[in-house]
């Protein structure tokens, strides 16, 4: 079939922000110990990382990462994960069931992300703490000198501060598995006293504070208007978090899960925008899109329960679904759904990082590899640039029980003025059918180079693993022509493409 785009570089809808690439490292499983941290891995540098994990984190291109949870942060004492190594604390973690050395924490972990070249985003313990605590982790964090925490981190090797920018209060505090769950007035009138607290040391701070963990929360929407009727002019951000797996063999409405992703954008624009409103204020909150990702949930909660406190294991392996073809083509029309709203929906985290429903994977002593997942995103976070520009599709539609009738294409594209670059995202959720698509490129000026990369496969559930690590890769699709103001190009069924102009 054929399909065709029109776009308004003209109008564009707002900055990529690269902030929107970023990714997740909580306390959990294998995400840190025998994942990034694996001191007798053959790779392992000084500090006990892992170097071929850290060259595919770089090679990911991921901005921003949160840490150190998710649930885990909810249960955390931030003070068990700083000074000298042999006299941190061992700690359960009630959120996963595990035991927690504490042999990798803050000043570690800043030093990976410098290596790696990602910014800290740091959650606070809302859940059985508070104000306090959180300060105090601030003033560790962020005052140069001048007070008991500023000089302890500096006993404990780091004069500098470590300047962490953007904060979040808390983590999915609507849920009733989180550690301290509240309801929305509560912990709106927590989060609002701990922003304001924060503010009054550095009113620059970037603060997040917890939208609902997911869109089918039975608070949800109300939880936001609450929360942010308490918080609204103290934040910058809400967060989104919303996993998406295959259920009950439905590929089609699986394929269509960006059509729920705008959906929860839209509807939480809506509300934020409501209580501005209502409010009166100039202030414009945006969304943090904190978690998000493909999320094999069902089978996690089908696997026996770590039970038993007194054997709790040391990351053990938890969540380490094997991405599928069809799910790297659904994490690429999420990244599509997240750049159609750039101006709003500011700060993202592909969640998790490393082994933990994550890109990479990694075998302890043995090899590191990319999951399926890792080259959209890896390519989206290359490609996009400049501004998110208005893209028009006409395609056929198609049938999916969740969703009613949806396109068959997905798309969006990014427009840099600056260098003359663009990207155009492309997602054919057809199963059985190639789509011919065309798209007009005389406005963008004179095109010297087109290359456009494809992820597809004969096998839709193709996955890569450790015995075979390179199953699945990108191509270049060399259907890929161009004249006279005309692109071509050819996009096979189930499949992600990104097309690079310039
Ligand atoms: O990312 C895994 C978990 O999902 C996080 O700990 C939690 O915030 C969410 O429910």
């Amino acid at each position: 079939t054929a399909a065709r785009l029109t776009f308004d570089p003209q109008l564009p809808v707002g900055a990529v922000n690269r902030r929107v690439f970023g990714s997740f490292v909580e306390h959990l499983g294998r995400s840190v110990y025998d994942g990034i941290y694996e001191p007798g891995h053959p790779s392992a540098d000084a500090e006990g990382f892992r170097s071929d994990v850290k060259a595919l984190v770089s090679e990911l291109g991921v901005s921003a990462i949160r840490y150190p949870g998710g649930n885990f942060v909810s249960g955390f004492r931030w003070e068990d994960s700083v000074g000298p190594r042999s006299q941190r604390p061992a700690r359960l973690d009630l959120a996963w069931h595990s035991a927690e050395s504490n042999q990798v924490g803050l000043h570690e972990f800043a030093t990976w992300l410098d290596s790696v070249g990602s910014e800290l985003m740091l959650a606070v313990n809302l859940g059985t703490r508070g104000t306090l605590e959180a300060l105090d982790l601030l003033e560790y964090t962020n005052l140069r000198s001048g007070s008991a925490r500023a000089v302890e981190r500096a006993a404990n090797g780091r004069t500098e501060p470590f300047d962490v920018r953007m904060w979040c209060l808390g983590n999915e505090m609507d849920g009733p598995w989180q550690l301290g769950h509240r309801s929305a007035d509560d912990y709106g009138k927590l989060a609002a006293q701990t922003a304001r607290a924060m503010r009054m040391f550095d009113p620059t701070l970037e603060l997040v504070v917890c939208g609902s963990s997911s869109r089918s929360m039975p608070t949800f929407s109300d939880w936001e208007r609450v929360v942010l009727s308490h918080t609204y002019d103290d934040i910058d951000y809400i967060s989104c978090h919303a996993y998406y797996e295959e259920k009950d063999g439905d590929l089609a409405s699986f394929l269509a899960s960006s059509v729920d992703m705008d959906e929860f954008i839209e509807s939480v624009i809506a509300t934020i925008d409501h209580v501005k409103a209502a409010k009166r204020s100039d202030h414009v909150v945006n969304i943090s899109f904190d978690e998000w990702n493909v999320w094999y949930n069902t089978r996690f909660e089908t696997v026996d329960k770590i039970t038993g406190a007194q054997n709790w294991p040391t990351a053990p392996r938890l969540l380490e679904d094997a991405y599928s073809v069809a799910d790297a083509v659904v994490v690429g029309s999420l990244l599509i759904s997240l750049l159609r709203r750039s101006d709003r929906v500011t700060s993202a985290s592909l969640a998790q990082l490393v082994n933990v429903i994550a890109p990479i994977m990694t075998e302890p002593g043995g090899i590191a590899w990319k999951q399926t997942t890792f080259f959209p995103f890896a390519v989206t976070s290359e490609l996009a640039s400049g501004q998110s520009i208005p893209t028009h599709i006409e395609c056929d539609l198609y049938e999916t029980d969740a969703y009613g009738s949806v396109p068959v294409i997905d798309a969006v594209t990014t427009f840099d003025a600056a260098t003359g670059s663009v990207s155009v995202f492309l997602v054919n959720r057809s199963q059985t059918d190639p789509v011919t698509l065309s798209f007009d490129i005389a406005d963008f000026g004179t095109v010297l180079e087109a290359s456009a990369r494809t992820l597809s496969d004969d096998d839709v559930y193709a996955v890569n693993t450790l015995e075979d690590p390179e199953r699945v890769t990108l191509r270049q699709n060399e259907t890929l022509v161009h004249s006279e103001g005309v692109a071509v190009v050819e996009l096979p069924p189930v499949s992600w493409t990104a097309i690079s102009l310039r």
